[in-house]
């Protein structure tokens, strides 16, 4: 990865919903001054920060899915399992780095991964829906 530029979700993958696209940056955000912070080489104090990333995660996952379900998102079970996979993934990594004694750039850039996967194979389905009923106006200040 090159330090000069930073992690960044591409333009492509905005919802078009206020919160949600502020969440998916301030995640991109927090990823970001990990990597800054450890100079691109061993994260020290990983447990806090992933800790603390993980549950920024599952605050993001719960208004999503808060906004899906006023929606009447039909895809709504679906998205949900996807979130709590994604979770349990995301600590997985944490428990391994445990295991290993530290995290680096690399266990950064899987994080970055599930945030991406989850934009690009469900967010973006949900915003679909908006679209196809025409009501992404309704929610584009939630
Ligand atoms: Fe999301
Ligand atoms: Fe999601």
């Amino acid at each position: 990865m090159n330090v000069a530029s930073p992690l960044k979700l591409p333009g492509a993958f905005e919802t078009g919903i206020s919160s949600i696209d502020e969440e998916h940056k301030g995640l991109i955000s927090s990823l970001n001054s990990y990597l800054a912070s450890c100079g691109y080489s061993t994260i020290e104090n990983f447990d806090e920060l992933f800790t603390a990333f993980i549950s920024e995660l599952e605050n993001h996952f719960a208004n999503e899915e808060l906004i899906m379900k006023d929606a009447g998102y039909p895809g709504l079970e679906k998205h949900a399992h996807h979130h709590l996979q994604c979770l349990d993934e995301l600590r997985k990594v944490l428990d391994w780095c445990h295991k290993r004694g530290y995290a680096g750039t690399s266990d950064v850039i899987i994080f970055f991964q599930k945030i991406i996967d989850d934009v690009s194979k469900a967010d973006l389905r949900f915003v679909d829906f908006l679209m196809a009923e025409d009501r992404l106006i309704e929610f584009k200040s939630r």
